[in-house]
């Protein structure tokens, strides 16, 4: 079996079409909106192929029109960009990301596994790093042999007793210094984490040519182009 995982896609269309691999079924780990100028195919593509799905801190964020407070970094891009994202998506849209489960348990191909978008005792939020002292704990009495997760935009695999944690990275906002389109496939059991390139300078322009502030249009090109943000 073919399982595609995706996380993290943040209004980046041009980069979820870039992943073009064949899969039986298809996770999505959470975070469709926010940051980037597209959410709306990035939402459609998910309705369609994701069989299953959870919420992230920034769909919960949006649906529910949530603003926020922000001068530096990440914080101020997300204060600056819920707005349009806000006026981009549709009540339907909105129902779509309100409806997205905190956290899914499934079997696949003979495995358990559980998703959620950030850690299973912060399903939105928590800042999960590839650490066995932090997983331990967190994935006690859980009885599954994957935990597929997102949030933090930086991909690594991390095994934990007989848990395997999963994290694809980001499909359209990576923070690990390469900017390439993040995700991961599980092909009969064999994880693999994948990077692709994409048509980085179409979202750019899309950017560009929207609403947003200077500095934020800015801000926003060094990451699609840098693929981390040192720019406060
Ligand atoms: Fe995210």
């Amino acid at each position: 079996m073919r399982i595609l995982l995706v996380s993290d896609i943040h209004g980046n269309w041009q980069a979820l079409q870039a992943v073009q691999d064949e899969f039986d079924i298809c996770l999505f780990l959470g975070d469709l909106v926010d940051y980037g100028p597209e959410p709306s195919p990035c939402i459609e593509w998910v309705r369609k192929n994701a069989s299953y799905g959870v919420r992230g801190n920034h769909d919960h964020g949006a649906a529910q029109r949530i603003n926020t407070m922000g001068n530096v970094g990440f914080r101020y891009l997300t204060s600056v960009t819920r707005p349009m994202t806000i006026e981009n998506l549709t009540e339907d849209e909105r129902g779509y990301l309100s409806s997205l489960p905190l956290t899914q348990f499934l079997t696949l191909d003979g495995k358990r596994f559980m998703l959620c978008h950030a850690s299973p005792w912060d399903p939105m939020d928590e800042y999960a790093p590839p650490d066995l002292n932090f997983w331990a704990p967190r994935l006690e009495g859980l009885n599954v042999d994957y935990v597929c997760v997102g949030h933090t935009h930086i991909p690594y695999t991390l095994k934990v007793g007989g848990t395997t944690v999963i994290n694809p990275g980001s499909i359209g906002l990576p923070r690990d210094g390469d900017p390439r389109c993040a995700y991961a496939m599980i092909i009969d059991h064999d994880i693999q984490l994948k990077r692709v390139d994409y048509a980085a300078h179409l979202t750019m322009q899309t950017v560009h040519d929207g609403p947003l502030p200077p500095m934020a249009k800015n801000m926003l090109e060094e990451v699609y182009t840098t693929g981390k943000l040192k720019m406060r």
